[in-house]
């Protein structure tokens, strides 16, 4: 049996060295730079082939013409600049055509870069085209706006992975190659991905299982890698999922994995982001609700929606799966959405996130029709305030 989707562009890449190769590179007399956090796991993301069709840091055409169309310089569809930034006194250190040693926090080499191209770039000009705003109060503006001048450009073979990944997700890591190969031997046609960095709540758990309906199986799977400081962390939202997972979803429709990348807060192009991603991972559907990958009010709450219309379903082949505003109408007595639902607002339970994180921290349960009381237990529990 084939895969049910090809990886974008193709073919899964991998840029994993195998130990063996790795042992024969000396990395010792090669420049050094030292990576943040994001540019870490991005690096494994490249490498597992996540970011297919991507084989390391964009060069410039690439760069530019993800900023202004949405597409990598050959026209496959991609929203997010995948960058090794550095400062104007490290660039001018490194010449062209040699390999770096890629660093980790405790300056150990965990993989190399073929430098290509050292480039400046304008921030304001991606912040306004990638988050739509220059605001730094935007955490992926203020991300931005922190890094280096200059961008690196080039192939990287990873060496070794992080190994301090927290227990609570590390065992369920999936690489792509990993995924795709459980859902051949499950018989899955049709997986729907869902992308997730929030504690799980009803309307999540809804739009899922209505998802799950028309599909084969459900591949979970919740962002771990860095969010912004008032997200809830993510060992404690695994532990929610393990949780909902044994006791209110069929086990052999669903698959839970984690992602280990940073999220952007990119709204709409981090929606189309996710599901290439997800392409990757094997999924042929992808759901998209309401205010995907937003923060604040910085995007409408379905923009991460009609950005689909801008590629032809032949340019993504992942189909998304939109969902309205869902939530508990008492009238209705279940989930419903605004599609479904002709009740008052006032009938209907729905949270914002920062609501149930101020509750959370005060000590209350929110309502058993927003959140499973299984899941408030954990969340509270977790932080401490049970
Ligand atoms: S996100 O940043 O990963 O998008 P979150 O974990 O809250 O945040 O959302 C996961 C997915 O569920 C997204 O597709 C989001 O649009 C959707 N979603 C979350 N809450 C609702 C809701 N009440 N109604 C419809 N969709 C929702």
């Amino acid at each position: 049996m084939k895969d049910a989707i090809s990886a974008h562009g193709g073919r899964l890449i991998n840029q994993e060295l195998s130990g063996k190769e790795a042992e024969n590179i000396d990395t010792g007399s090669m420049p050094t730079i030292h990576l943040s956090a994001r540019e870490i796991s991005d690096l494994e993301m490249i490498a597992i082939g996540a970011f297919s069709p991507l084989r390391g840091f964009m060069g410039r055409d690439d760069y530019e013409s993800v900023i202004s169309n949405m597409r990598l310089n050959n026209g496959l569809p991609w929203t997010i600049p995948i960058k090794l930034a550095v400062s104007k006194e490290n660039a001018a250190e490194l010449k062209l055509d040699q390999d770096i040693a890629l660093l980790d926090k405790d300056k150990h080499a965990v993989a190399i870069l073929e430098l290509r191209e050292k480039y400046k770039y304008d921030k304001a000009k991606e912040a306004l085209e990638v988050y739509g705003t220059t605001d730094e109060k935007h955490p992926g503006v203020a991300y931005l706006y922190q890094e280096g001048e200059v961008l690196l450009g080039g192939a990287i073979h990873l060496l070794e992975r992080q190994h301090d990944e927290d227990p609570a997700y590390a065992n369920y890591r999936l690489d792509p190659a990993e995924s795709r190969s459980i859902f051949k031997e499950k018989g899955w046609r049709r997986i729907v991905g869902f992308q997730t960095r929030n504690p799980v709540h009803r309307a999540h758990e809804y739009i899922q299982k209505c998802a799950l309906e028309t599909v084969d199986g459900l591949f979970l799977h919740p962002l771990v890698g860095a969010t912004k400081s008032d997200d809830i962390p993510a060992d404690l939202r695994m532990k929610c999922y393990v949780t909902i997972l044994e006791k209110y979803y069929p086990k052999d429709r669903v698959v839970l994995g984690v992602l280990p990348t940073a999220m952007r807060y990119a709204g709409p192009k981090e929606a189309i982001f996710h599901a290439i991603i997800r392409k990757n991972y094997g999924c042929t559907h992808f759901i998209v609700g309401r205010d995907h990958a937003g923060v604040g009010d910085y995007y409408g709450s379905f923009d991460a929606h009609y950005i689909f219309d801008e590629f032809g379903a032949d340019e993504l082949e992942i189909t998304p799966l939109f969902f309205d505003y869902t939530f508990y109408c008492r009238r209705c007595g279940g989930m419903a959405s605004y599609k479904t639902c002709p009740h008052d607002a006032d009938e209907h339970i729905a949270l914002s996130g920062t609501k149930v994180r101020e509750m959370l921290r005060s000590g209350q349960m929110p309502p058993a029709e927003f959140s499973r009381p299984e899941v408030a237990k954990i969340l509270l529990e977790g932080m401490g305030k049970s």
